[in-house]
This record gives structure tokens, sequence and C-alpha cells, in this order.
């Protein structure tokens, strides 16, 4: 049981104390589970059904179509779908509520909302339109709350990251030459099933060689070379629950760059990391990542001129296009947006998150150094940068791939917690 009605109980009370602040008496919210989405052109096909994620954390339950209701009046209150008779039939008996507590059926909902007569209802969930003013407000809060991870949730991260890490044990022996990507995937999602994960949080990302500089590389029939950056980036997830790790390999004997490569990048994260605790803003931690990458860049000669005149022209964003990291937790991307709607660039790129830590958020570290062919061999991309680029060097560098390194930090009272440690992390390639 990875969830009691204790913990949920904890979490609706957290919420509540946060509502009751900004909500009238006679105003309520629901949230909603939601609805199955149709396969376009698919018949009765739907894709895998997922709760809305606030619903879930809500009420541990995971059936389409449900409501939790909250108003100061009358606490919480629980609407339920009763499954239809032929679900047993195609499905078995799901197991899909983590936590059972009696409630309503859904039919019972609009008598009960009329009886009450709330003047104005708050609708969250995956059946929210768009969500403005006082919904806004009251997501945000929501958002906020859950994003403080409680001890049940750190609990089934831990287990996540104990099963990745067996996973990424059998990649550790797997890369060599001539193996193909696919089955570098195959050989880590085969042993993370096998120890106990539902799925995987998003589709697992391996990249050899200059498919390393992909960021989303999705694994291909290639296979690796004798010398080759190998870059795995997969996760593991049960109900929703997640880890999203990166490790990079090598297939062989690394030359001099791939090895320079690697410590850079290693020695960002591991800065990076240290400075993730409460009180910092995620913006600055970026930034450092960003300020140290371009005095690699500049110590290994691809770049040239001062440091103040890279660091103003932003031009690391050729070689880490990406923000530093994300929320994660309750999926891949958790909460974050809604401080974030028009998200700003720093140093060229688009942060995820922008905000300040506090202890219980759990957010991913992922710097990574690439040379993308997509951005190298534009000519409208460099030109800005043409001055503070020795072509001469970068020649050198231009198939190498990529390197990123990611792991998942909870910020805790008195500094942080790398969860997902136990992914084995090569201290030098
Ligand atoms: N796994 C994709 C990412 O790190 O954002
Ligand atoms: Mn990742
Ligand atoms: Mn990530």
């Amino acid at each position: 049981m990875y969830f009691t009605t204790n913990d949920i109980q904890a979490r609706r009370d957290r919420l509540a104390a946060r509502w009751d602040q900004v909500l009238l008496s006679d105003e309520a919210v629901l949230v909603h589970s939601g609805k199955p989405i149709g396969r376009p052109g698919g018949l009765d096909q739907t894709y895998t059904f997922l709760p809305h994620p606030a619903y879930f954390w809500l009420t541990g339950r995971r059936r389409e179509e449900e409501v939790v209701l909250y108003s100061r009046n009358t606490g919480w209150q629980e609407f339920q779908k009763i499954p239809p008779p032929e679900q047993a039939v195609w499905e078995g008996e799901k197991v899909d509520l983590l936590v059972n507590e009696p409630g309503q059926t859904l039919e019972q909902l609009t008598g009960y909302l009329q009886a009450q007569g709330f003047k104005t209802l708050y609708q969250l969930g995956q059946s929210e339109q768009a969500v403005t003013g006082k919904a806004f407000e009251l997501r945000t809060l929501l958002d906020q709350t859950r994003r403080v991870k409680d001890a049940a949730e750190v609990r089934l991260i831990r287990e996540l990251a104990g099963i990745a890490a067996k996973g990424y044990a059998v990649i550790e022996k797997t890369v060599a030459p001539g193996i193909t990507e696919r089955e570098i995937q195959v050989a880590y999602e085969s042993e993370i099933y096998r120890q106990g994960a539902h799925t995987v949080p998003y589709d697992s990302i391996v990249g050899a060689g200059t498919n390393s500089a992909i960021l989303h590389a999705l694994p291909t029939l290639k296979k690796v070379g004798p010398q080759e950056l190998v870059l795995v980036d997969a996760g593991a997830d049960i109900y929703d629950y997640c880890v999203d790790i990166t490790r990079t390999y090598v297939s062989g004997t690394p030359d001099s760059r791939q090895k320079a490569l690697y410590q850079l990048v290693l020695d960002v994260q591991l800065q990076c990391m240290a400075l993730t605790k409460a009180g910092a803003w995620w913006r600055d931690i970026h930034g450092r990542a960003a300020t140290l990458f371009t005095q690699g860049l500049l110590e290994l000669g691809i770049l040239k001129g001062s440091m103040d005149s890279l660091v103003e022209k932003e031009v690391v964003s050729l070689f880490f296009p990406h923000g530093l990291g994300h929320l994660v937790g309750l999926r891949v991307r958790d909460t974050g947006h809604e401080e974030n709607l028009s998200p700003k660039a720093y140093f060229g790129a688009r942060l995820r998150v922008d905000l300040q830590l506090e202890p219980g958020h759990l957010i991913t570290v992922e710097p990574g150094l690439y040379f993308i062919k997509a951005l190298l061999d534009d000519p409208a991309r460099i030109a800005p940068f043409k001055d503070n680029i020795d072509f001469n060097e970068l020649a050198h560098w231009k198939n190498i791939g990529g390197v990123r390194i990611e792991d998942n930090v909870l910020v805790t009272e008195t500094g942080n917690e790398n969860l997902t440690e136990a992914v084995y992390k090569a201290a030098s390639l």
C-alpha cells in the first residue's frame, strides 16, 4: 500500500488550510479525475487513462469521471463512479483504488450541489477548460501545496530510484560496440519491468555518437560504434510517480575530448546539486551552470574572447540550449507551470520552472553540453557569435555528440538529498 488514509487526510488538511484563506463560505472547488481521451480514428480505443494528478494526489483513486469536492462548510466530499459490470469482463477486477473511502455516487452530485446552494463552483482537474481568475488562484495554491512531497511520496520515489538503478546496472554491462540503441532501451526497460515498474514515464531516450546530441533522441537500430558517447535518459514509473535520470557512457576507450566533456558536465552537475537548497532561486542555479559551462568551453579553446562578453552574449546557449531542470515526482513534469506562464529565457534557455526552492521540492538537476548540428550548421544561429567561436577547434568536436547527467534532488530543511544517488555515475570516463 503506497498511501494510507492518513496520508491522504494530511494532504487535504494542508490544502484546506490554504484554500480557506481565499474561499468564501458559499463557494466550492470540484477536482475531477478526468475522462479517457479517444484515439483519433480509433473507434472505441482510448489512450491509457491517467487520473489528473491533483485528483490522484487528493484521493489515492485512479478511476475516470470521479469528483472530490471541497467547501469550507462541507469539508471534503467524494463522488465516485460505480464501474459498469462489463468492465470486469474485459479488464478483470481492476485494482485502481489505492485508498478506498466510502463516497457518494456520481449520480448524487447534481442533487448535492443544488441542496447546498453554492453560489460559485470552481472546476479543476482534467475536465477544466481555460482556468482563469479565482480558479487559477486556487489551482496555483493546490500545485504549490502538492509540490511539497510528503514522506509516502518520497518513499515511493526512492523505490523507483532503486528500480532504475537495477536497470542502469544492466546498461553498464550492455553498452559496447555493435549493440544497437534499441537493444540498450530493451535491456533497460525489461529490467525495470522485472523489478516492478508499471511503465516508463516518458519515451526512453538513447542516443549513440552524434545522436547523443539530440536532446530527446528516440532509440533506433543504429549500432554503437567502437568509441562513441552513449547517452541514456530513462526513468521508471509506478502510479504516475517517477524518476527522470540521465547517464552518459562511452563504448570502448574514451578519447581526451570525450573525457574532458564528461568531466566538465559532471563538475557542473555536482556544483549545481550542491546549490539546490531551500531559498535558492532556480534561475540563479541555472545561471551558475551556464557561467561554468562558458568558462569550461573557453578553457577548452572552443570559445574565445573575454568571459564578460561571452556571458553577456549568452553564447553558451549554442551548446547548453535547455534549462537546468524541472520539478519531478508525480509525472515527469510536475507542477511549476502556474508561476511560469510566459517563460523567460536565461542564458538563452527558457526555464520550465522559475521559482524559489522550498523544503520538499523535488527537482531534476540535468546540465548537458552538446554539439548539435541543427544549431552549429545554422548560419543565422551562429552569426551573432562569429567572433566568439574558434571554428578550427570546433571542427574537432562536431561529431562527438553530447553529454547530459541528470539526478532528482529533494530539497530538505537542512540541505538536500539526491534521491537517484543509487544509480551508478562514473566519476570519469
Ligand atoms: N526525460 C526528459 C527530460 O529530462 O526532460
Ligand atoms: Mn531526463
Ligand atoms: Mn528531466
